[in-house]
């Protein structure tokens, strides 16, 4: 069966909408969790499909997990079994990585299927090799797997030639059990590499300066239990905020940390949105016509790659011509065609988007080709005039988690449907017509 959403844009998105856990904390989280000979309970994890394969991996290895609810997971890693993952569900995401660096942080091997994932551009992994070898590691690249092992783990020097959170997170988790100090110069600094490391530290490792470029890890000789909460995922949040926008709406994102957002909220008050903001909730509304800027993704607190193709979207509704620039990921635009398909005027040159503002989207068939540009064409269907209808849509379940149902709490019309089933298109279309 292959779904697809149904979207007949128009409503504008009012209400208020619960934020869930961060995808991207939980991911190296939930692999953290079986570093510990403990019960380790984890809060807040989002409810998405790359969650459930992350879970199934440590379990292949011999981590006892427990579902207690949607979103709460009890994890025993005392009887690790096994150093090799393998498999189809883990092979389609990209933070099977994360297990690398548990396993070798643990049990000094692991041998894990070479990571997949978006299909957003090269995405090598020197960087995490690199890592893993400043720590005394060996590292071999049999057919399509990494294998890492180590007789023992020693603190080192690590520099980091590119600021990369998966490999920032990888040396944090290879390093927490190693003997003496690891220093990583350089380092990721998303809010998700202070989360882990909270995670870790309330598991007993010493950890300093995460959320800065450097990073002092303290090896420690074992890790212990904890209860822990994830932090809220600040693209989800942000991806109903740039909703608000560009379906001219009214939104409260809930549940949010809105310092994490500052530079989304920026871009969207250059725009001519108003945001307000609260404790731990924020506020867009967008009333009056969008005006025209340039963005460039870059490394938090730099305005994020995952939120992109959002911005894209809003600005190709925005009057007057603007440029986005993308510095991370360098084939992030593939979705470009399927929005021209609803009447954007965007044009590619090298990393660069020239996005000139029409007055609106209309309708038309399109394909998601990767989790956050899927999000966004979703957004741009709710938007446009008449019917939307979004293929390849398991790319967007990977990380929002009930995005149908939560779009619908907010006034969105959109439906989840087989795409054979005909007979329930037919029905949602004169169910909203
Ligand atoms: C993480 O990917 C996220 N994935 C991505 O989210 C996100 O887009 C990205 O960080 C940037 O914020 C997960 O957390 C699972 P990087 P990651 O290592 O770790 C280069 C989503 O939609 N690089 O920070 O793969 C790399 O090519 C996904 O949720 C190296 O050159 O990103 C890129 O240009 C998509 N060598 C840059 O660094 C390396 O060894 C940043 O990548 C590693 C990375």
């Amino acid at each position: 069966m292959m779904n697809q959403y149904v979207i007949k844009g128009g409503n504008p998105l009012v209400g208020e909408v619960d934020i869930s856990g961060a995808k991207n904390a939980a991911l190296p989280i939930l692999a953290a969790a079986i570093m510990p000979d403990e019960t380790v309970v984890i809060e807040n994890l989002p409810d998405v499909t790359d969650i459930q394969a992350i879970l199934m991996a440590i379990e292949s290895v011999g981590a006892q997990v427990t579902r207690l609810d949607r979103h709460t997971v009890k994890i025993n890693g005392s009887h690790i079994s096994d150093y090799r993952i393998d498999g189809d569900y883990i092979r389609k995401i990209r933070a099977s990585y994360y297990l690398l660096g548990a396993l070798l942080g643990k049990i000094h091997k692991a041998e894990v299927v070479y990571p997949g994932g978006c299909n957003i551009g090269l995405r090598p992994i020197d960087q995490h090799i690199k890592g893993f070898q400043g720590l005394g590691a060996e590292v071999e690249l049999p057919h399509g797997r990494v294998y890492a092992y180590a007789d023992k783990l020693t603190g080192g020097h690590i520099y980091m030639d590119v600021v990369s959170v998966g490999a920032t997170m990888n040396v944090i988790l290879a390093s927490v059990m190693a003997e003496g100090t690891t220093i990583i110069e350089n380092a990721a600094k998303e809010p998700h590499i202070v989360d882990l490391a909270n995670f870790l530290n309330s598991c007993g490792a010493s950890i300093r300066g995460a959320g800065t470029d450097v990073i002092r890890i303290k090896g420690v000789q074992r890790l212990h239990g904890t209860e822990y909460t994830i932090i809220p995922d600040q693209i989800e949040a942000g991806t109903y905020m740039f909703g608000a926008a560009v379906t001219k709406g009214d939104v409260v994102v809930k549940n949010v940390i809105p310092k994490h957002l500052e530079s989304i909220s920026a871009k969207l008050i250059e725009m001519g949105c108003e945001v307000e903001e609260g404790d731990d909730w924020v506020r867009v509304v967008a009333s009056k016509p969008l005006k025209r800027t340039n963005v460039k993704t870059l490394p938090y607190p730099g305005f994020p790659t995952d939120m992109q193709p959002q911005m894209t979207t809003l600005l190709a509704l925005s009057q007057g011509t603007s440029i986005v620039t993308e510095t991370i990921f360098e084939t992030r635009f593939k979705y470009v065609a399927e929005l021209r398909r609803m009447g954007a005027n965007i044009t590619i040159e090298g990393n660069a988007a020239f996005i000139t503002g029409v007055e609106g989207f209309t309708g038309a068939d399109v394909s998601a080709p990767d989790l956050r540009a899927g999000a966004a064409l979703v957004m741009a269907g709710l938007s446009a005039e008449g019917f939307t209808y979004v293929d390849q849509i398991h790319y967007i379940e990977r990380g929002y988690e009930r995005f149908e149902k939560k779009i619908r709490g907010l006034g969105g019309r959109i439906e989840k449907i087989d795409s054979d089933d005909d007979r329930e298109i037919r029905k949602f279309q004169m169910k909203v017509s």
